[in-house]
Order: C-alpha cells, then structure tokens, then sequence
C-alpha cells in the first residue's frame, strides 16, 4: 500500500493511532513516529531503520503534563532544565515508568524525553493522543532527514502516513542530557549549547567539553556514501575530482574548483544545510566532502560532533 502524504497533523495522527508508522517534522530534524505503547508499531521503526535492538528510541510529548505517563520520577535538575528549554530541542533522560514497552528503551530502566517546539509537530503530537515513539527519519548509520521528501525517499516502503511540512529550521538533533545520576550528563550536543546549559546546571558534566556516550554514539553515524573530511581551510583541499565543499569561509579565487559548493553565512545556517548537502552531493556522485571545521562553541560543537562522526564512519 502507497504511504498517504498529507498537510494535516490531524490526519496524521489518525495513521499512527491505526499502528503505521508516521514520517513528521520537528525543528530539529525530521522524525519517523510510531505509537510508543504499542510493542508491534514500535518493532517496525526498528525494522524500517534496520536500527540495532538495543539503541533507545525518543519518546516525544504534545505537553509536560504527559511526562507522568512515560517517567517514574522527574529529578529536581531536570525540572529545571524542563523550565528553561522544554519545548524544544532538548531530550532528557528520565527513570522509565513501567507502562513503557522495553522495545522503546533498548531494555534499558531510562527513558529519553522530548517535546518538539514546531507548531505543526505538537498538533501532531496532540492528536496522538498518547507518547510517540521517535527516531530520526533515516536508515541506521545514514544521515538525518531535514526534508520530508528526503525521508520519504528513504523510508518509503515501511511507512503510512507523511506530514509534509517545510525543512527542519535547526538541521541537527536535538541536545541529549541524562538527568538519572547524581549530575547532569550531556550525551549528544545540539541546538540547546553547552553554555545553555550550564547557566540553568551548572553541575552538568561534559567531560572537557565532549559528550559522553549514549547507546546510539556506539554506532556507525551520519554517514553518506561519500566521504567526508574535515579540514580548516577550503584551500586545503587538493584538486581531486568529485570534491564537494560546505563551510564559512569561501575559497579565495584560483583555488581548485569544487563539483559541489554551499558557503554558509552562520553556524545556524552550516547546521540547517549539513545534511541537506550530504544528500545532494551522493545524488550528484560525488566522492569526498570536504567541511571546515569551526570552533567548538554554542551549535559549533553539534556541528564538529557531528563532522567527526561522519569523517571516521
Ligand atoms: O532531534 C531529535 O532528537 C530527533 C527528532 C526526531 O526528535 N530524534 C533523534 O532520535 O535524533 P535518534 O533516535 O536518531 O537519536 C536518539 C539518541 C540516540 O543516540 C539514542 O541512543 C539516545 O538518543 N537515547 C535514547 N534513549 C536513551 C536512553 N534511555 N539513555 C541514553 N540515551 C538514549
Ligand atoms: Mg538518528
């Protein structure tokens, strides 16, 4: 059966409480839904991802009254964090409440939250009338989605329902912090920096700066088919063919020609085109992306996470 793609997040809903699975926008990336209580729906989203068992899915939430549904307690830290970034594209994690299938938490007693700030997503979420259950809308170890044309490319046999709606305005997911220990962990930065963080809990640990792992960093991730090198200069690129070339800073006249070029006038605007670029480049056959690298400050860190992973898949 052909997925039904529609504008309605109404309608939408409609597909996943029937049990499909739902390709949705967020702001961050796009999402592939499915309803978080029923174990059958969920074992599909790991199916069409080809995702490994034990990697946790995000549960998103229309609104905070819904957290007592998937957590069994919301520490004192995160309820600060909830106040200051909720919603938005922060997930915290929580101690699992029993009724959450352990499907969805990779058996893990943890439970990932999120409440998306994109309008069209909590109206979604709303008619949902439950917790959804959501990955990125891509194959494991693929780069995220940031259009819904791109993940419906991608995810197409297994799905029900698209809502179509505009790119994702943030690119990057989410930032992912563990709130379950006696101090704030971050695991995945994002949107919501590290310095945003650490006005509202300053305890959180970031290990020099670098994230610590969470079960989906032990995999292959964000990866196209070409290959990707960082580099701190697009001069630095040698005049290989099928070369591609994203970053701030523009090649000075005389420099090699790219095959493929996007110069970004902002780090907000580097992240919201990353992996748009990538999927261009593989449908143009091109062989190496080169990304200058940035420095690691607000959304600069996502993005070198992200270049990093990408670079050693
Ligand atoms: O922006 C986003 O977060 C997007 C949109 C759709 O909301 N979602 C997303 O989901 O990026 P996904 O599955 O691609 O990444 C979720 C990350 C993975 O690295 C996973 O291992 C981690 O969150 N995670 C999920 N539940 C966890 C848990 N209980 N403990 C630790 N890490 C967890
Ligand atoms: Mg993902």
């Amino acid at each position: 059966m052909p997925s039904v793609l529609t504008n309605s997040p109404q309608e939408a809903a409609w597909w996943l409480r029937a049990g499909h699975l739902v390709i949705f926008p967020t702001e961050t990336v796009y999402g592939l839904g499915c309803d978080a209580m029923a174990e059958s729906a969920v074992a599909k989203v790991f199916e069409a991802k080809g995702r490994p068992a034990d990697n946790p899915l995000i549960v998103h939430l229309a609104d905070r009254q819904q957290i007592a549904l998937v957590a069994r307690r919301v520490p004192s830290v995160a309820h600060q964090l909830m106040e200051a970034f909720f919603p938005g594209p922060l997930t915290i994690i929580l101690p699992k409440a029993d009724n959450i299938p352990d499907a969805v938490t990779g058996h893990l007693d943890t439970v990932a939250v999120r409440i998306p700030s994109l309008p069209v997503a909590q109206e979604f979420l709303r008619n949902a009338k439950g917790p959804v259950a959501a990955p990125s809308a891509n194959l494991s170890s693929r780069p995220s989605t940031t259009t819904w044309q791109a993940a419906y490319e991608e995810l197409e046999p297994h799905v029900g329902c698209v809502l179509c709606h505009d790119p994702a305005t943030t690119g990057l997911e989410s930032t992912v912090v563990d709130c379950t220990g006696p101090i704030p962990r971050l695991l995945r930065p994002g949107a919501v920096s590290l310095e945003d963080l650490y006005a509202v809990a300053p305890t959180l640990s970031a290990i020099g700066g670098h994230p610590h792992r969470s079960p989906g960093m032990r995999y292959r991730h964000y990866a196209p088919s070409a290959a990707v090198c960082i580099v701190r200069h697009p001069n630095e690129c040698d005049s290989a063919p099928e070369t591609a070339y994203i970053g701030i800073t523009p090649p000075e006249s005389g420099a090699s020609p790219f095959d493929a070029i996007q110069i970004c006038r902002s780090l907000e605007e580097y992240a919201h085109r990353l992996f748009a670029f990538f999927r261009r480049c593989e449908k143009r056959g091109i062989k190496r992306i080169c990304c200058e690298e940035v420095s690691e400050e607000g959304l600069g860190r996502a993005i070198m996470d992200r270049l990093r992973r990408a670079a050693t898949a």
